[in-house]
């Protein structure tokens, strides 16, 4: 059974097309590479022994997209992860990520209506609770103000799903994670942020391997237990491997409506002081890093309730947050060392 992943060659996007090959599926890619290049892809192939196709096309251009589901009439579903992911970077250019989130949404369900595709999972984010007041939070918390014109994106995304899904037949599954973090075990694949990263782990393994001299703690004087943000930080594989059990799902007919929503965290909160206290015991490496002012914008905490994922899915987060850490590392290591030996 074949599947059109966007976004493949993108983080999470690579991590799931090898949980989807390893379930058996068959995949082809579409990325236009305006947020990655191939090289991801070449660490699936690896893992896999798979060639995977990527169709080098901005969804935001339907006649591109259209050929690419023209070509591959017999998918049985589209998981839909291409989309622009920076907070601040949509705070100060929302028009852009305005259209390319929403266009290429636009495109993809056109052309799932016009060739009757069965099943779509869509990409969403913790990102659409906004600062959530009720911890922690369940698939029917009222989801509050966006806090940033990319967390719109997300709430507008699930909204256009499901006014499609009331009038077409497809059925659909809204994927809320909340921070997916690591590596895949072998350290092909990993997290490649382009530039400086925003995110904690990666700004966390790119100080301890020298790219970055320091990491500044936003905020310490939070009302939780240690002063810094409480997060739930997920390994991306148990969300890749969220994405298979999803699409098998749909596939089996277990759905009761034509578009259900999940929660993927852990339901574990970790402060930003705890994530790095189990950096630096996985990896021996001191961090060098500070107490800072808060980040305009942060939320003081959140975390999922899983368990409609855990229950309906069959699905389990397994990994803890020390292998989170240590996959990540492992992956910001062997990115040096290929550096190295180049
Ligand atoms: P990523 O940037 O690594 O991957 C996204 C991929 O989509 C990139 O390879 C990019 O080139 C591609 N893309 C973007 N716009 C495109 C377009 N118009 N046409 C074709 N390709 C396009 O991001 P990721 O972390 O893998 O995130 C995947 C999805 O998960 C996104 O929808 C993101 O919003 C969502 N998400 C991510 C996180 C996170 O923390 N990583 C959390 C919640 C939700
Ligand atoms: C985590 C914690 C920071 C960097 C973002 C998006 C959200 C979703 C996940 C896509 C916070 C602290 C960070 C640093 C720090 N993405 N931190 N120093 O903000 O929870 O969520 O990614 O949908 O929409 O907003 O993730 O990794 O940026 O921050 O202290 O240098 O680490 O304050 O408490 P965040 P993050």
């Amino acid at each position: 059974m074949k599947v059109l992943v966007t976004g493949g060659c993108g983080y999470i996007g690579s991590h799931t097309i090898v949980d989807l090959i390893n379930n058996g599926f068959d995949v082809v890619s579409v990325d236009s590479n305006i947020r990655s290049s191939t090289q991801l892809l070449e660490g699936v192939e690896k893992i896999t022994g798979r060639k995977i196709r990527n169709y080098k096309v901005d969804l935001c251009n339907l006649e591109d997209t259209h050929a690419v589901f023209h070509e591959n009439r017999d998918i049985v579903g589209v998981i839909h992860f291409a989309a622009l992911k920076t907070v601040p970077e949509s705070v100060a250019d929302p028009l852009f990520y305005f259209h390319n989130n929403i266009e290429s949404l636009v495109n993809i369900l056109k052309c799932v209506k016009e060739f009757n595709i069965p099943n779509l999972v869509f990409s969403s984010s913790c990102s659409v609770y906004g600062n959530a007041t009720e911890l922690p939070v369940v698939e029917s918390t009222p989801l509050l103000e966006a806090q940033s014109p990319y967390a719109r994106t997300k709430q507008m995304g699930e909204q256009i799903i499901r006014d499609y899904s009331r009038v077409n037949s497809t059925q659909s599954i809204l994927l809320r994670y909340f921070n997916p973090v690591g590596a895949h075990s072998s350290a092909l694949i990993g997290e490649l942020p382009l530039g400086r990263p925003d995110n904690l782990v990666p700004f966390i393994t790119q100080t301890a391997i020298g790219k970055l001299p320091k990491l500044t703690v936003f905020g310490h004087d939070y009302d939780t237990r240690d002063g810094s943000c409480i997060r739930d930080y997920i390994h991306v594989m148990d969300i890749a491997n969220a994405h298979t059990k999803a699409l098998q799902y749909l596939l089996d007919k277990k759905n009761k409506e034509n578009c259900e929503v999940f929660n993927l965290g852990t339901g574990n909160g970790v402060t930003v002081l705890e994530a790095i206290k189990a950096f630096e015991k996985i990896s021996g490496v001191k961090l060098n890093y500070e107490l800072g002012p808060r980040r305009p914008g942060d939320v003081i905490a959140i975390y999922a309730n899983n368990t409609k994922a855990k229950e309906l899915l069959g699905w389990e987060a397994n990994t803890g947050i020390e292998d989170m850490m240590r996959t990540a590392w492992q992956w910001e290591v062997a990115l040096r060392d290929r550096v190295l030996s180049n």
